[in-house]
This record gives C-alpha cells, structure tokens and sequence, in this order.
C-alpha cells in the first residue's frame, strides 16, 4: 500500500482525508504541528512545524506522495502568513525533491485569485483566472502555486494545486451553493490528484459538482475527480433565510467573495495568539 504524507492532519480537511483515504487503499502518516488524539489503526502520526525543514525530511522519508494542507487558513498579518505558509510550503516542497518524492498535492485556494471577476456567463477556467490574490493570504497561495510551478519545471516533480472554495460539512451560505465542496469529495478529489497520470502543474477548482457552481470543473476532471455531491439541496432553506444571491453584489460577483470587503484590510485583521492560533471570531476561510 502506498504512503502518503498529509500536513495539517488535525484541521478540518484533514480529519477528513485521515478518515477517507485508507478506504482508497491509501496508508496515511498525519503530520501537524498540533498531536493528534484520533488517530487511526495504521495511521503514522508526526508532531513537526512544517516550517522545519530538517522535520521535514524526516517526515517525507519513505512516502510516495504528500498532501500539503497545513498553514494559517484564512487571513492574518503578513509576518504570520507569509511564515507559515509561503516558508511552510517551500520546505515541505525542498523535503520532498531532495527525497526523491515526486507528487505533491498543494491545498491552494480561491483567494489566490479572488479578485477575479464572474464571467457574464458561462464557466470561469483556471487559465482565465491567474494569480489576482484578495488577502495577504491569498498571495500565499498564489506563492504557494508558484513554488509548485518551479519546482515542476525545474525539478520534474508532479505538482497539483487545488484551487478549494467552501471544504466545510455543510454549505452555510448562498456563497456556498456555488463553492461548497463537500467532505466526500475533498476525499475524491485529493485522491484523483494523487493518482492522475504524470499531471506536471496542474491548477484545479476545488468544488462539489453544485448546480450553481461559476468556477469550470473541466480541468478537475480531467485529472479524474468525479464529484458526488450537489450543495443544491441545501438550497431552499438558505436561500429562505438570507435571500436569493444578487450577482451585483462583490460578495457573489468576485471570486473571493467577502474576502475582498474591507473588513479584511490589514488594520482589521487580528495577530495570531502565542502559540501561532488565530483569534477566536477572526473566520476561517469560507
Ligand atoms: N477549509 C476551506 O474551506 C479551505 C478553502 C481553501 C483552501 N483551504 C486550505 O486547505 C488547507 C486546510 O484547511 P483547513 O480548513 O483544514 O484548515 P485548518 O485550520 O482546520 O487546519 C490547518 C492545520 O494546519 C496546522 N498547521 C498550521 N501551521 C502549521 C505548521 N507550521 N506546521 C504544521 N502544521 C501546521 C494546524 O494545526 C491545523 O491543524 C489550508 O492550507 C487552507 O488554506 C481550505
């Protein structure tokens, strides 16, 4: 059974991954900088900063592949961000080419481009989507992106990034009707990207196959992600508490959503708390 490494094993998505990947034939090392008390029958655990490059090295020998995930998920300072998650994904990607481990999974994110505008129609591709990040967190995924990219054309590793819009158990707003992706399929769509053949650099939306969905799956398919779920059927009672969508509105009309309103300027983002949490209310991404 192949082995694969996941960083930020105990957050949301990658709770998830733990659970769903064994049943995909995958052996999973769960590597955070939080231990985990949940770990699974076969399930390696590593307590590493992924900042550590030395940590590092150690947690990639012998795995095939590895799922980046770990970092600050939504918006902080820039020292905070651009530590964990631009240095975090540096060192995780130099770890995995100097042991020879070619396919790593970045967990990028819309907000790498979420000043993108919606199209007047039809489906936005990712090649009509270039880095045009809303956040200081944003510009970590599209350095993020990028470190995958050098190191594809430089090194010949497989490097696929995963554009995720909404990875939470349930849509909670009408944003989500079009970004949900439902856990089930952040298990199939990491497992299509750890099993394409010879993908090279491959930017993919993230997104269930949701009836209002604006973002083209086309690509994600093409690696072999088969989305199960639709975040429609949450729709009703949604759009009956907070109204239908208006499309004028930047918060529907931009890719990024709220996250390009001012409330996340720099003078209203909160520091991280010792420790390197993020404060309570501060929102993780949505
Ligand atoms: N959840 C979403 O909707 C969403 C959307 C787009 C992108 N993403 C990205 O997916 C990834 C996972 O998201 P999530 O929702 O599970 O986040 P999360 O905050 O629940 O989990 C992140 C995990 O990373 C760990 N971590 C943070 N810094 C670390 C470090 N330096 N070394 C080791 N571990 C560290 C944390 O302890 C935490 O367990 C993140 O990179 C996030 O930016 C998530």
């Amino acid at each position: 059974m192949s082995q694969v490494l996941v960083t930020g094993a105990a957050g949301r998505i990658g709770t998830v991954l733990r659970g769903g990947l064994p049943e995909r034939g995958w052996a999973v090392r769960s590597l955070d900088v939080v231990p985990m008390t949940d770990t699974r029958p076969g399930e390696e655990q590593v307590v590493a900063d992924t900042t550590d490059l030395t940590a590092m090295e150690d947690a990639v020998a012998g795995v095939s592949a590895v799922v980046h995930l770990a970092g600050i998920a939504t918006e902080s300072t820039w020292p905070a961000i651009s530590h964990a998650n631009i240095e975090g994904t540096y060192c995780v990607l130099e770890a995995a080419r100097r042991a020879g481990v070619s396919r790593v999974v970045l967990a990028s994110s819309n907000h790498a481009t979420g000043y993108t505008p919606r199209p007047d129609g039809g489906l936005l591709r990712e090649v009509d989507a270039p880095p045009r990040p809303d956040t200081y967190y944003g510009v970590s995924k599209a350095a993020m992106e990028a470190l995958g990219s050098l190191y594809v054309d430089r090194y010949g590793m497989d490097v696929v990034c995963l554009r995720i819009g909404s990875a939470f158990a349930e849509p909670t707003t009408v944003r989500h009707l079009s970004t949900w992706l439902s856990p089930g399929d952040q298990v199939r769509l990491v497992d299509a990207a750890l099993r394409a053949p010879a993908p090279g650099f491959a930017v993919v939306w993230g997104v269930s196959a949701n009836t209002r969905n604006w973002w083209d799956l086309t690509a994600a398919r093409a690696l072999g992600y088969e989305p199960a779920d639709d975040a429609e059927v949450f729709a009703s009672a949604l759009v009956e508490a907070y109204g239908e969508p208006d499309l004028a509105d930047p918060v529907h009309a931009r890719v990024g959503g709220e996250y390009t309103l001012a409330q996340f300027d720099a003078e209203n983002v909160e520091p991280p708390l010792p420790g390197g949490d993020i404060a309570p209310g501060s929102g993780a991404e949505r």
